[in-house]
């Protein structure tokens, strides 16, 4: 059983008749971690039809669209971005009729719903790779080096450590980029294509509204699959172009797709789109990803990378827009996901600093992502034993875990993935005292902390002061006030230290230190993430904190 928890709610826009019909310009988009956002069934795993109960709480948040991470059939070697078959819902999520009634419950919400598409890598247990002779010219298979073809055929280090290869009972080599369990996809092979392009059809079919793109960088390889030279390549991720990653034939791939999109949506009346989980080592090489042809966003992880110093967020805020402007998409911003140390923890300043962050970013002009349970202010869990563990890259040569007060530009390193991604993926708290907080009534497959109680939806549902309805409210003033979401932005100077920029018809100011400054008042203070005081046509902006100004 779960309780309806619900606030007053702004008005659902309904999917074909809001802002015209390039919706995703500034959509504000939730993503819903399917295992860990609420279990209907008691198995202590979250489930689809718990998304679609709790429903009605996103719509009464206030976002456009949902996205919800792979829920297809998989072993769950990564968390269900082991695919083992993409037409089919795994059975602890639910059945393809839970996906249908989600959808169209999520729809007579006013809610887009996005879903997850992983074609960079299947699970081992791919009925392609199942079978010796197809997996040979679906997947990307090599003679080993060595005398007797006992070394890797290259130097390619996976993302989660340890060799990119694993060889095989007939002594040949495979490629993952990832776990051995996610055997790279052989993109030569036409009958890829055709596959990737099927079903996305079959999930358009039954009505979503859109893909998140896993990997969208990693499809294709440089020819002859040369060596890099050196080791700890999976840091170089976002900061070069690797011979295994963001090579220019993915373009040609995402182009297809894009026509398809757009087919889609012309034959039925809908707006359907494609964003990108691309790691680019620049701005404008992200970009690529967002040409007109190409798809419509792509995360801006140097954003969420960005230490919290003025001087570094305003260059990153400089290039991300000119960059995404040159092609003339709009910047889609992003400061927490599944893989990434909660802003709350990662930016070192605990809540005031991620309060602030998220206006920042939601003033910003363009989309933007939020990762369920950052609308409850929660801190990344840093003290999960190792026995309850389950990120892949944990058993595998990690890094050591980022220290909970690490530095920013330590903590945020997230390109190669460090092992603690559960951390981020502790299941919500709903209600109640003690765990499970509402989240199911069977437990949950990583343990919530003790001290939640304060954090849950219930606790926060009405509490002016809290995240949840800090949250509500800007969410609500983005939707009313025509100056935020796609437009406009022109810097103000303002004391080192301090960001502020116009955005029309209002000011945004943010203190990154951790001090207060004083300011000239631009105006009457619409939203602030910590209060702030006016006397006199005299502002004072306490540290850490960001406020929505009326002028
Ligand atoms: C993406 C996903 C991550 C997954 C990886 C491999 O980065 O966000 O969770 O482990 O791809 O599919």
């Amino acid at each position: 059983m779960t309780q309806e928890l619900t606030s007053p709610s702004p008005a659902p826009r309904a999917p074909e008749t809001d802002r015209g019909s390039r919706w995703w310009r500034d959509a504000v988009i939730y993503q819903v971690y399917v295992r860990s956002f609420a279990d209907s069934d008691g198995d202590g795993i979250g489930d689809l039809r718990g998304v679609r109960e709790r429903l009605p709480y996103l719509r009464d948040l206030g976002v456009d669209a949902v996205w919800l991470t792979p829920f297809y059939e998989s072993p769950q070697a990564d968390g269900g971005y082991d695919v083992a078959d993409y037409r089919a819902v795994d059975p602890l999520f639910g059945t393809l009729q839970d996906a249908d009634i989600l959808l169209r419950t999520a729809h007579d919400l006013g809610l887009r719903v996005i879903v997850d598409i992983v074609p960079n890598h299947t699970s081992d247990r791919h009925p392609w790779f199942q079978d010796p002779e197809l997996a040979r010219q679906r997947y990307v298979f090599r003679p080993g080096k060595g005398p007797s073809g006992e070394l890797p055929p290259n130097d390619w280090e996976s993302v989660f450590g340890g060799p990119a290869w694993t060889r095989t009972d007939r002594g040949d080599w495979y490629l993952h980029l990832f776990a051995p369990e996610q055997p790279d996809l052989n993109w030569d092979d036409p009958e890829v294509h055709a596959e990737f392009e099927a079903i996305m059809r079959f999930w358009l079919d039954l009505g979503v509204d859109g893909f998140r793109i896993d990997v969208a960088h990693g499809m294709i390889k440089a020819p002859g699959l040369p060596d890099i030279g050196h080791g700890r390549q999976a840091q170089l991720i976002g900061t070069q172009v690797l011979p295994f990653f963001d090579q220019d034939g993915v373009h040609a791939i995402h182009r297809t797709w894009r026509r398809l999109l757009d087919g889609y949506g012309e034959a039925h009346g809908k707006q359907v789109i494609g964003v990108a989980e691309a790691w680019a080592p620049t701005p404008e090489r992200l970009a690529l990803y967002v040409r007109p042809d190409e798809l419509h966003q792509a995360f801006n992880f140097q954003f969420l990378n960005a230490p919290w110093q003025a001087g570094a967020l305003r260059a990153v805020i400089d290039a991300s827009i000119a960059a995404t402007a040159s092609v003339g998409a709009p910047t889609t911003w992003v400061l927490s996901n599944h893989d990434v140390v909660r802003h709350t923890t990662r930016l070192g300043g605990g809540l005031d600093r991620a309060r602030a962050a998220t206006l920042l970013m939601l003033a910003l002009p363009g989309s933007a992502y939020l990762y369920q349970g950052e609308e409850l202010g929660l801190p990344e869990v840093t003290d999960l034993p190792d026995e309850v563990r389950q990120d892949p890259a944990f058993f595998r040569g990690r890094r050591p875990a980022p220290a909970a007060d690490a530095p920013a530009a330590d903590a945020a390193d997230t390109s190669g993935q460090d092992g603690f991604r559960d951390g981020c993926r502790v299941p919500l708290p709903w209600s109640g005292e003690r765990p499970p907080y509402g989240f199911g009534s069977g437990g949950s497959w990583l343990p919530q902390p003790a001290d939640w109680r304060a954090l849950t939806v219930a606790a926060q549902t009405g509490d002016p002061a809290s995240t949840l309805e800090l949250y509500r409210t800007a969410l609500s003033l983005r939707r009313r006030l025509p100056g935020l979401g796609d437009g406009p932005m022109t810097w103000v100077s303002a004391p080192d230290g301090v960001l502020a920029f116009h955005r029309p018809g209002l000011l945004c100011t943010v203190n990154t230190l951790d001090r207060d400054l004083a300011f000239p008042a631009p105006g009457t203070p619409l939203l602030a993430s910590t209060p702030v005081t006016v006397n006199d046509g005299s502002a004072v902006l306490p540290g850490d904190s960001c406020t929505w100004w009326a002028i």
